[in-house]
């Protein structure tokens, strides 16, 4: 995917609830993106109605984002320091894919395998310079060959904001798409880290 990033960039993340601000644009296989840092309401809202997709059986399988942002409020998973950066589909609206960055302790699970108590502290902050990312793609985008780019933008971007970030990634070990896409852009497993179901990768 072609990617045109704009030079000047908010002064600091994240930005007000609600705001987003135009940063780039892509294009692929003959579609026009348009890639944006901060989520406005109306793509929280689309983000909402893709989370709460049950045919969507890859994103259902694989992340937390029903109770996250179907069942829960963007609104309160953003007011814990998460920078989101959006995909979107210039001609119909559509949010094609979405990835997101914030601090977080290394190796810590996410919310679909931590108990009742370990979910109180699902946002509790690092303390050090470790940071996750997460990524999801929409149909009928996903498999299309926009996320390589369009996450090592977003990557690259968020690093301007947090130089001494150290980034790493939790997914499960039998979502195959997710561990390539996390070793194509730079991710390992650690396997101390890891266990019969889950990876830890870290940026190298
Ligand atoms: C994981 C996910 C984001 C990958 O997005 P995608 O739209 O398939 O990605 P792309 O089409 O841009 O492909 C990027 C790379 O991913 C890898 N990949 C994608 N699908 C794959 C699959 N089914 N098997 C193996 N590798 C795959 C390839 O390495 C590909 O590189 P290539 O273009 O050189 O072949 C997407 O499948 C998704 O949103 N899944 C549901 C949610 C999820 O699992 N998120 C990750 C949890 S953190």
């Amino acid at each position: 995917m072609e990617i045109i990033l704009k030079e000047a960039l908010p002064e600091k993340v994240p930005l007000l609830l609600h705001t987003a601000v135009l940063i780039g644009t892509a294009t692929n296989r003959g579609e026009d993106f348009d890639i944006y840092l901060g989520l406005d309401n109306g793509m929280a809202t689309k983000l909402k109605m893709l989370s709460l997709n049950q045919g969507d059986e890859a994103l259902q399988e694989n992340t937390s984002d029903l109770e996250r942002f179907g069942k829960g409020s963007y609104e309160d998973w953003y007011s814990k320091g998460r920078t989101p950066f959006a995909l979107v589909h210039r001609s119909s609206g559509a949010l094609a894919a979405f990835v997101w960055f914030g601090p977080k302790e290394l190796g810590r699970k996410s919310m679909k395998h931590l108990s009742d108590e370990e979910r109180k502290d699902e946002y509790k902050e690092s303390g050090g310079d470790w940071h996750t990312i997460a990524f999801r793609s929409y149909p009928p985008f996903r498999g299309t060959g926009v996320m390589t780019d369009f996450v090592k933008s977003a990557t690259d971007i968020y690093m301007k904001y947090f130089p001494n970030a150290k980034l790493w990634t939790f997914n499960s070990r039998s979502n195959p798409a997710s561990v390539a896409l996390s070793e194509k852009l730079g991710y390992k497993i650690d396997e101390s880290l890891s266990d019969a179901t889950t990876v830890t990768m870290i940026k190298q």
